[in-house]
């Protein structure tokens, strides 16, 4: 079954138009015939309008990029699933232009409907289905501006010759540029035309070419389920090296090289990853490199992860987001979380996954780094929500919130931290073989917390009462904060930095020749175990010693950053600037906005350089930051 609603949900699945979002006569829009479908606007249910009326099982797409007006436009061709007796088809939209409704490819055009605006999450596309039909085509344009799309100009990329277009899409932006369900329970396949300017690449997170049609027109084809989340688009002047048999990188021409060399290590991480958890199940693995503004470190785009340049350091010192992203193919991909509420289905078990994939690939002490740096960051953000913050819990309640503005590392770290503390218990063997067996058995279905549990509870908890009584697995799913029994993660790498940033903050230190040559993990835990705020004269120090003003390394830069606006340190003001203006990815650049507006003077120093920067943010990050200085402003 796919999309299984819960059985109290499913009586409000359908509910009269009149109590939730406006009169079916307010949402009358494009209607073919005069009457509407039928009496009810479905109730977004876990972000998505989508019944369970007919579920979608196949999507054709033929678009065409318009670099110009900045919008997609074509169709997208529903291969249906209707239940018994379904009379309609529920899609969500969001600032889609719909222009035709058919059934099928220049069938004949059925009733339909677009419910109202609801904030988030869109308007339902309500098509009415005669009986027997089984396929949809929605004739339609985005939006200039739509949420998931940016639109770069040439000058805004590495090469400056072309401009460039990628989506993200991810929590529940697919619908601003497809009509579909946006509901990461509800899996189809898909295949693509996409036409682009000649001479341009496309790609798309399914089968790809190596190289240029020249005519533009590209077909594309995902063989495997996938939720809507994990469509994915890019065009621009993009060239693809080789990493491997299997992987390869694709980025703009002048820059692939570089980021073929910094990924060099792929296919041993494709490797470690199979040797752990079982066959990698989605043909190749490549990555696409974008420009800076892309507002994540990185995407799961299934057999394309999409990546920030960010993590191209020029040491390798940041490989650890493929190790991420390639984990993801089993933990998220494949086994996917059912709700945004699930969220740490995928993230916790894809963090546990990526520093096994570490350990194996360049040994304990760089995932145990790794893990070190990931705690510190847990606390932190612990002591921002306080800790009994109902969204420090695993599971969390999402309903009426956005999805994408939630509770940032939890999801992450401590669902890590309750995957190794079940790995210390039971012991590897035991654990890595029902992880093994968990992504084989549950392959391409979607998971709840409630149903991994009883899973976990059947295949390998099995009724020891030893074992349920060191997990403590409600207190970590359901309760708030870190449980006592939470495993250590120990690093010597970080003693070094440690010390050497007290004996700093003490005015004692000088460099010491090692620190030259420290990794960017410890750089940012040295910079992180400073004081917040620091005297001029300390600040100017360690930027004479450490040029961590001039730093190309995003992580370093963020941290050092932190340290100058807590500081109010003048002379480092243009490189954060400039730090603002150059980087897009929302972890950095929206604490620092956020830093900056604690102050009154610096919340319009933010909002200045806010102005100057936005037209070069994705709309996610830019969103995201608005948001912030707009609390900011109203003293929230
Ligand atoms: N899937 C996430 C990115 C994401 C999460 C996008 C939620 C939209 C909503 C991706 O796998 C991720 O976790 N990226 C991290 C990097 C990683 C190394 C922790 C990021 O972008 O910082
Ligand atoms: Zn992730």
């Amino acid at each position: 079954m796919f999309f299984a609603p819960r059985p109290s949900s499913l009586i409000l699945l359908f509910v009269p138009a009149v109590v939730t979002v406006g009169t079916a006569a307010s949402g009358l829009w494009g209607c073919t015939r005069p009457s509407p479908p039928d009496r009810f606007t479905p109730r977004a249910v876990h972000h998505s309008f989508a019944d369970s009326s007919a579920v979608v099982r196949h999507v054709a797409l033929d678009l065409t990029v318009d670099f110009s007006a900045g919008v997609l436009h074509g169709t997208a061709t529903h291969s249906l699933s209707p239940a018994p007796g379904a009379r309609r088809v529920v899609l969500d939209t969001r600032d889609l232009e719909i222009e035709a409704v058919t059934l099928g490819p220049g069938g004949i055009a059925p009733a339909y409907r677009l419910g109202d605006e609801v904030a988030l999450l869109g308007r339902p596309l309500m098509i009415e289905l005669p009986p027997d039909a089984d396929e949809v085509t929605v004739r339609y344009r985005t939006r200039p501006g739509a949420a998931a799309l940016q639109f770069l100009d040439a000058a805004q990329t590495v090469g400056r010759t072309a401009p460039l277009l990628f989506t993200q899409s991810q929590p529940i932006l697919a619908r601003t540029w497809i009509p579909c369900q946006d509901n990461p329970s509800v899996r189809m396949t898909y295949e693509a035309i996409i036409r682009v300017p000649p001479g341009m690449l496309a790609l798309m997170s399914a089968s790809n070419p190596a190289g240029v049609n020249p005519d533009g027109v590209y077909t594309f084809t995902m063989e495997q389920p996938i939720p809507a989340y994990l469509f994915a688009l890019a065009a621009g002047d993009l060239a693809f090296r080789t990493t491997g048999p299997c992987s390869g990188v694709y980025a703009e021409p002048s820059f692939v090289d570089t980021c073929a060399w910094e990924f060099a290590d792929t296919e041993r991480m494709i490797a470690a990853a199979e040797k752990l958890y079982g066959a990698y199940r989605w043909g190749r693995y490549d990555l696409l490199v974008l420009p800076p503004s892309f507002p994540y470190g990185g995407m799961e785009n299934p057999r394309l992860t999409f990546a920030s340049p960010t993590v191209v350091a020029g040491d390798r010192s940041l490989v650890a987001l493929v190790a991420h992203e390639l984990a993801h193919s089993w933990s998220g991909n494949l086994v996917t979380n059912a709700t945004w509420d699930d969220f740490w289905l995928n993230e916790g078990f894809t963090l546990y996954f990526e520093r096994r994939i570490l350990e194996e690939v360049y040994g304990r002490e760089f995932s145990e780094t790794e893990a070190v740096i990931g705690r510190k960051e847990l606390e932190r953000e612990l002591m921002l929500l306080g800790p009994d913050s109902p969204d420090t819990r695993l599971k969390v309640d999402t309903e009426g919130r956005d999805p994408d503005e939630g509770s940032g590392v939890i999801p992450y770290e401590k669902g890590y931290l309750f995957l190794r503390l079940i790995e210390e218990t039971v012991g590897r063997a035991r654990w890595d073989g029902y992880l093994r067996s968990y992504f084989d058995r549950h392959a391409f279905q979607s998971m709840t917390t409630e149903r991994f549990l009883a899973d976990l509870r059947a295949g390998l908890v099995r009724g020891e009462r030893w074992i349920e009584d060191s997990l403590r697995i409600d207190a970590w799913v359901y309760g708030a904060g870190i449980p006592s029994n939470a495993p250590v993660a120990r690093s010597r790498s970080l003693d070094e930095p440690e010390t050497l940033a007290a004996s700093y903050a003490l005015g004692e230190s000088t460099v010491r020749p090692a620190a030259v040559r420290w990794t960017t993990q410890q750089r940012v835990h040295f910079l992180r175990k400073l004081p917040p705020a620091m005297p001029a004269a300390l600040m100017r120090r360690l930027d004479a010693e450490f040029r961590f003003s001039e730093s190309r390394n995003a992580d370093v830069g963020f941290e050092w950053f932190l340290h100058v606006i807590a500081s109010r340190y003048e002379p480092a003001y243009a490189a954060l600037e400039s730090y603002l203006s150059r980087i897009g990815r929302r972890k950095f650049v929206k604490p620092l906005y956020e830093a900056l507006a604690e102050t009154p003077d610096g919340l319009v120093r933010a909002r200045d350089l806010f102005s100057r920067a936005r037209s070069g943010y994705h709309p996610v990050t830019a969103e995201s930051i608005e948001a912030s200085l707009h609390r900011a402003a109203a003293g929230r």
